[in-house]
């Protein structure tokens, strides 16, 4: 992972670059990174706010022989490597907030876009975006993330070494995708379920159309998120926006 690396001052976003290169046949591996995005990608919709030299904004192709279904798998595998990453580089103590929201002492500092292209049942590649707040100050958010936003810099009090996060996050990567591919999730969700901040919790999960509250009992093998409602109903989710009540 990483011995091709796609490096580039600006781009619009490193997602739609990684999308290029994958369609025209690029390694398994292959890494883009940019300094600065200038439409930066989020989950469901939104965007991503990616100023210049201050953050993380990479994207990773892979191109695991799984079935469709499992992909998600390989997002909550980039959450742990990345979480590992900044253990290996500050004393913080970072928590996934499920899916793939990386949060320290509650706020996000990171957040994981993984999208995917496939036909029928097989899988072309999968591109892991990942986006990490590393030496912003808090007045360099714009106004309305400043109270959920925060960076490694802000919780740490210290300047970090970006090139060095991005080493320790490739190494990680790669030594839990090899444990992947020999072993399949279950150590993988192990390791998530570590670092999970709302298991055993109360949570308001809103997809686009339903909102559901309920306990969040655990995760499935293939990395969907079980909550069970007041009735005792349980519900799967595959995709929503968690608020911690
Ligand atoms: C989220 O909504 O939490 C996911 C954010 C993902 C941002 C990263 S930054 C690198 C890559 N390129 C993008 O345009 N988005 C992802």
């Amino acid at each position: 992972i990483g011995k091709m690396i796609h490096y580039q001052e600006t781009v619009e976003s490193t997602q739609k670059i990684a999308h290029q290169l994958a369609n025209e046949g690029v390694q398994e591996g292959t890494l883009v990174v940019a300094e600065e995005q200038i439409s930066g990608k989020g989950r469901l919709m939104r965007s991503w706010h990616s100023p210049k030299y201050s953050g993380i904004w990479m994207s990773l192709i892979l191109r695991p022989k799984i079935p469709v279904h499992e992909a998600p798998q390989l997002t909550l595998l980039a959450a742990v490597a990345v979480a590992q990453a900044i253990e290996d580089t500050t004393a913080l103590k970072p928590q996934i907030k499920w899916p793939n929201d990386i949060l320290v002492n509650r706020k996000k500092v990171v957040g994981i876009l993984t999208e995917m292209q496939a036909e029928s049942d097989r899988i072309h590649s999968v591109i892991i975006g990942i986006g990490m707040n590393i030496n912003q100050q808090l007045e360099d958010f714009p106004e309305e993330l400043q109270e959920k936003a925060s960076s490694l810099l802000i919780e740490s009090g210290e300047t970090i070494s970006r090139s060095t996060v991005i080493q320790r996050a490739l190494y990680r990567l790669e030594k839990l995708y090899d444990l992947y591919l020999k072993e399949g999730f279950k150590p993988i969700k192990d390791l998530w379920e570590s670092y999970a901040i709302s298991l055993g919790q109360v949570i308001r999960a809103s997809t686009v159309n339903d909102t559901i509250v309920g306990k969040a009992l655990g995760i499935t093998d293939a990395g969907v998120l079980l909550l069970e409602d007041d009735k005792g109903k349980v519900h799967s989710v595959y995709s929503a926006d968690i608020e911690i009540q």
